[in-house]
């Protein structure tokens, strides 16, 4: 099952199948499609946060004994539903979160790689092993790892399948924190809570603006971001947060 659960607005979100790794078959990768695009139409839902069930496994990636079965068409279908996940965990106008507690493995580490920001346990694992079945990243892999880490790494990972630990991970900016895995929770909804102070507005088009960093044109990107930030000034949070500064006091936003 895919698990919600909501603590002081965020809502944790855990994909649950200990029995496969938390790998994603169809019934489990269409209900996070579903849980996800409700999550990101739900105001109370400041930050979203990917995990995995036990203390084993993230994600070890989609199922693979599903995948045997897939002809071309299947196999365009599984693509697209993963791609899906992918782009609303990358879009979604708030942040997201990867708690990696564990395995994070092909597609699993191709949904972390759509999060905005990733946190691993020490013992999390992670890589691209798609290579030894003889296909490749077909959630976004190849193309977000590159942007991650360096297009070196990135082809590395892809064409050997060569698995790393969480402090590989951390050197390589793949993940942006590692802690001990009893930690990983409390160290993630603490994240949440610094995230759920600021400005949801502010939030979301920061989160628009960074994510135009490597695409597109730069100009054109540019012009965005200035638009963006003039439009913050017809909200009640900039007067806010400004007016807290010049009060030294810390700003309470609204979300208005
Ligand atoms: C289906 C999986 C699975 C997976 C683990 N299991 N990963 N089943 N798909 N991706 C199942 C095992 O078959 C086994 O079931 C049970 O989970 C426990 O796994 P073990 O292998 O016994 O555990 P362990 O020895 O600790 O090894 C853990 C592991 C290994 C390193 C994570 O399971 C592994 O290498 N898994 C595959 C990882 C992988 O290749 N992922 C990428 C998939 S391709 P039984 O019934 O035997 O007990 C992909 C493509 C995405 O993700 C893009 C698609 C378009």
């Amino acid at each position: 099952m895919i698990g919600l659960e909501r603590r002081e607005g965020a809502a944790i979100v855990t994909v649950d199948r200990p029995e496969a790794m938390n790998a994603l078959d169809l019934e489990h990768l269409e209900a996070l499609r579903e849980r996800l695009a409700e999550l990101a139409a739900d105001a109370e839902a400041r930050v979203v946060v990917l995990t995995g069930a036990g203390e084993k496994a993230f994600v070890a990636g989609a199922d693979i004994k599903y995948m045997q079965g897939l002809d071309v068409l299947g196999a365009r279908r599984w693509g697209e539903l993963g791609h899906e996940c992918g782009n609303l965990l990358e879009t979604m106008p708030k942040p997201t979160i990867a708690a990696l507690n564990g395995f994070a493995l092909g597609g699993g580490c191709e949904l972390a790689l759509a999060c905005d920001l990733r946190l691993a346990s020490a013992n999390a694992r992670l890589g691209q092993p798609e290579i030894n079945l003889g296909v490749l990243p077909g959630w976004g892999g190849s193309l977000r790892l590159a942007r991650a880490t360096t297009l070196g790494f990135a082809k590395e990972l892809v064409l050997t399948g060569r698995q790393i630990g969480a402090e590989e991970a951390l050197e390589r900016g793949l993940v942006n924190a590692v802690h001990e895995p009893g930690e990983l929770m409390d160290k993630t909804l603490e994240l949440c809570r610094t995230l759920a102070a600021k400005s949801p507005l502010a939030l979301a088009y920061a989160k628009e603006a960074v994510n135009l960093a490597l695409q597109g044109d730069h100009r054109a990107n540019l012009a965005t971001e200035a638009r963006l930030f003039a439009m913050l000034f017809a909200t009640e949070d900039q007067t806010e947060g400004m007016a807290a500064f010049a009060e030294k006091r810390q700003p309470e936003f609204r979300g208005r």
